[in-house]
């Protein structure tokens, strides 16, 4: 096949973009497949028409790549592409509209609301600790814990640095103890749960991404009440929001609850193909190499 692996773009993933990218082109290229590497810019749809490829595997994360912009154009040139289409993409890059898209049917998450960042300096929005994110960010782009320690203030000052400067309005959500947890599914299949244990501080972008920072344990040391709970939990996610190739949910698990503590944070639908990212890891733990698990993305696209 020629594929072309559209990757890069201008989001703040870009640098985690370009990762998945290099490698998802390598593997494809050691598998046989003629390779067009894209870095998205402007005149991405000029480069997609003149390539002509039979399928574009689609390795953007954020916005756009991730929120369905590049879907509709794709779906409008008549190109086949890996992962979830247009609409799926845009309930699924945002965390209000997929509360919105699953709390209905049963699945367990977060309350939350959305705050402006100036009235932050003004008064809590709910009792500490909290978490402010991104409605629309990956990879822990702007996250902050807002705990009843450190310097923030009480409401915070408007002096204190943190990622909420960047951004005019954020999501609130109760900050749920215990521990970090994710499961990726594959076509129909769930595949394992991992979990993160970073070693210092919480899941951040640095600890995400940089070899030594975060234990990967996987399969995850977990009562199987709940593992079967998270595989159970994000093959719903992935059927109910019509997602396609991969998807990976990101859980927080109070383990002092029970399955009562168990909670998804969010559906990935261009989960990372990183070194050191999690849904090859949990291939490769079933047995399935990084190029194969490049392979059934590919499948999936082309039926
Ligand atoms: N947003 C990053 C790439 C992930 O979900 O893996
Ligand atoms: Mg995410």
């Amino acid at each position: 096949l020629h594929v072309a692996v559209l990757m890069g773009g201008w989001s703040a993933e870009r640098p985690v973009s370009l990762m998945s990218g290099e490698g998802i082109a390598d593997a494809l290229e050691s598998l046989g497949h003629r390779v067009t590497r894209i870095d998205m810019d402007r005149d991405v749809a000029a480069k997609l028409a003149a390539a002509k490829p039979d399928v574009v595997f689609n390795a953007l994360h954020g916005t756009p790549g991730e929120d369905g912009t590049v879907q509709g154009m794709l779906d409008l040139m008549g190109l086949r592409y890996t992962h979830s289409g247009m609409v799926t993409s845009v309930i699924a890059i945002d965390k209000v509209l997929t509360k919105q898209a699953l709390v209905p049917h049963g699945i367990p998450m977060p309350g939350g609301q959305i705050v402006s960042t100036a009235s932050l300096y003004e008064a809590d929005p709910m009792p500490r600790p909290y978490v402010l994110k991104p409605v629309n960010e990956g990879s822990s782009v702007g996250v902050a814990i807002v705990t009843t320690e450190g310097n923030t203030g009480n409401p915070i000052s408007p002096g204190a640095k943190g990622p909420w400067q960047e951004f005019d309005e954020l999501l609130a959500e109760p900050f749920i103890r215990g521990r970090e947890l994710t499961t990726a599914v594959l076509g129909d299949k769930a595949l394992l749960v991992t979990e993160l244990k970073p070693k210092s501080g919480f899941y951040d972008f640095d600890a995400k991404y940089t070899d030594g920072m975060t234990d990967h344990i996987c399969p995850a040391e977990i009562p199987q009440e709940i593992a079967e709970a998270c595989k159970r939990i994000a093959l719903d996610a992935h059927r109910l929001l019509g997602c396609k190739g991969a998807s990976r949910s990101d859980f927080r698990w109070d383990d002092e609850k029970g399955l009562d503590g168990l909670f998804l944070l969010e559906v990935n639908t261009q989960p990372g193909m990183t070194p050191l990212s999690l849904v090859p890891e949990q291939a490769k733990a079933l047995g399935m190499s990084y190029a194969e698990l490049v392979q059934a993305i590919v499948d999936e696209a082309m039926q």
